[in-house]
C-alpha cells in the first residue's frame, strides 16, 4: 500500500430553485417550504466536507492506497478497489488501537502490529484482536476522479 498526497482541487455543484408565479399564496408557501428545506440543506453541507482524493487510475484491482487529504487537517484516507470499479473509502486506523493499517492480502487490510484484519469491500473486522469494522467514508467517482465527504 502505497502514500500520496491529494490534489485538494475539488469543486462542488450548486443547486438552485425556482418558484412558479401562478398563485400568490402557493408561492408564499412554496417559498416557505423551499426556505425551510435551503436551512437543512446549508446545515448538512456544513457538517461534512467532499474533497478530492486521487484518480481512479491510482487505484489498482485487488489492491488500495493510503492518501492524506491535503486541506483536512492531516486527515488520511484509505481507498481500495476490492473488484473491477468499485471503490470503498475508510479511515486507515485499526480499530483495536489506532495504528495505522499497513498491507493488502488478498481480500483483506492487514494491520501490522497485531495482525488484525478487515475486508476490503465493506470494513469488517476478519481476525482479531480488533472487532469493530472500519470506519467507512462515502465516496463518489466523478470525471474518473475519486472524492470523499468526511463529516466533520
Ligand atoms: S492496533 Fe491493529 S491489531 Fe492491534
Amino acid at each position: 500500500m502505497s502514500e500520496h498526497e491529494c490534489n485538494p482541487s475539488a469543486k462542488e455543484a450548486k443547486e438552485t430553485l425556482g418558484l412558479s408565479r401562478r398563485n400568490f399564496f402557493a408561492g408564499v408557501a412554496l417559498a416557505a417550504s423551499t426556505l425551510g428545506l435551503s436551512t437543512l440543506a446549508s446545515s448538512a453541507q456544513a457538517a461534512s466536507k467532499k474533497y478530492k482524493v486521487c484518480s481512479i487510475k491510482d487505484i489498482k484491482i485487488g489492491g488500495g492506497s493510503i492518501f492524506k487529504i491535503a486541506g483536512a487537517g492531516g486527515l488520511q484516507v484509505l481507498i481500495t478497489q476490492p473488484k473491477s470499479g468499485v471503490f470503498r473509502a475508510f479511515n486507515p486506523a485499526c480499530t483495536h488501537e489506532g495504528f495505522r493499517l499497513g498491507s493488502i492480502s488478498g481480500t483483506n487490510i492487514i494491520c501490522p502490529v497485531h495482525r488484525a484484519t478487515f475486508d476490503t469491500n465493506t470494513g469488517r473486522a476478519t481476525r482479531g484482536p480488533a472487532r469493530q469494522p472500519l470506519t467507512k467514508y462515502t465516496l463518489t467517482v466523478e470525471n474518473k476522479n475519486i472524492f470523499v465527504t468526511i463529516r466533520s
